[in-house]
């Protein structure tokens, strides 16, 4: 299993989701602007991985702090997070981390001069007895390194719900990069694949290369073949075709956000899918964890989608291959309607339509 992003001696450890699939490499953010910097550029991508790197953020960035008590160190706290929730809007997983940590503070508020609960203290914590600051800080480290080991184990149970859903023989068309690099390690929509594979079930997965920053391509078939799965890499613009040749019995897909009647933003063009599956009557899924859920919105017109650089279009990777000055248009994601989905897949169970109603259950 990958370890997307960790905590190692004193600073956010992140492997450079840029540089693969030709170099595995490892960064050591030791600051928090480096860390804000790796979220924007996509060095760490994929919502929940952004939500767990923006948390250890926080972590790292009251580590290093001089506060002297605990309405100073709050102050800090609530601009670092202020500073992190502008670096990518979309994902709600970012915002979720976020307020995770600021929740652990809250509870956290002196009684008396003493910290109320010591919640996240570990006994054998070297903390254990040191200053009141020292206390904070080991906490909110500890909440971000709960949060990840968390991460784990629903993309695990993600995976088993989803399955179920996966027949042998199965062939299967993903987008974008849903697995172990967009999570803390085992992923979502690839976690049912990997899930699936574990059960020994025969699969073929076709990936598109999703335009323009190729995560299908630099990503998802790295993972893919590392769990040495049947993988075939296809241009974005041939899942229709492929579909009309029945070469695909399901689509499954991840999320940013899930909107209160399960419309659905995830990386762009799978909206497109989720019209090509209608069209040919193939199932859609979505595998997302109930922290990509934001029922504060009632539905997908509401959901803040992120445009990106031109350059990502005109001159991808460092190539340019469109005239310069040519006018553009660079959405990083779309708004899958729920009626075009089939089923949701949670670490809860599997959410079928009516959508409205059945997230109002689950989440009750
Ligand atoms: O721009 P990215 O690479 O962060 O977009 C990622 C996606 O769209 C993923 O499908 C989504 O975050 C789900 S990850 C489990």
């Amino acid at each position: 299993m990958i370890k997307t992003v960790g905590w190692y001696r004193g600073k956010v450890k992140v492997i450079d989701q840029t540089q693969l699939p030709e170099k595995l490499i490892y960064l050591n953010l030791s600051t928090l602007k480096e860390v804000g910097e790796a979220i924007s550029s996509l060095k760490v991508r994929g919502a929940p991985a952004i939500g767990l790197t923006a948390a250890l953020g926080v972590a790292l960035q009251m580590n290093l702090s001089s506060a002297k008590n605990y309405s100073e160190f709050r102050k800090e706290v609530e601009a670092t997070i202020k500073y992190l929730s502008t670096r990518r809007p979309t994902a709600v997983n970012l915002f979720w981390g976020l307020k995770r940590m600021e929740k652990v503070l809250v509870r956290c508020k002196p009684v008396g001069g003493r910290i109320h609960p010591t919640r996240g203290l570990d006994k054998s914590s070297p903390y254990k007895g040191s200053s009141y600051i020292n206390r904070l800080k080991r906490i909110l480290l500890n909440e971000a390194l709960l949060m990840i080991e968390e991460d784990d184990e629903i993309c695990r149970r993600i995976g088993e719900n989803g399955a179920s859903l996966i027949k042998d023989d199965c062939k299967i068309l993903t987008h974008c990069n849903a697995g172990g690099l967009a999570t803390a390690g085992f992923g979502t929509a690839l976690g049912v694949i990997f899930t699936a594979k574990e059960q020994g079930k025969r699969l073929r997965v076709y990936v598109d290369e999703t335009r323009p920053l190729l995560q299908g391509a630099r990503l998802t078939t790295w993972e893919l073949k590392k769990y040495k799965i049947e993988t075939i890499l296809i241009c974005d613009n041939m899942a229709g075709l492929i579909m009309r040749q029945k070469r695909i019995d399901l689509v499954i897909v991840g999320a940013d956000r899930i909107a209160a009647n399960g419309d659905t933003a995830n990386k762009i063009g799978t909206y497109s899918l989720a019209v090509l599956a209608r069209a040919h009557k193939i199932p859609f899924y979505i595998a997302a964890p109930s922290s990509s859920f934001d029922l504060k919105i009632k539905n997908g017109e509401k959901i803040p989608i992120e445009e990106r650089a031109e350059k990502e279009i005109t001159c991808p990777f460092g190539k340019r291959i469109a005239p310069a000055g040519i006018k553009v248009y660079n959405p990083a994601f779309d708004v899958t309607p729920s009626w075009l989905i089939s089923g949701i897949i949670t670490e809860k169970g599997v959410i079928h339509p009516p959508f409205q109603k059945n997230i109002q259950e689950l989440f009750a």
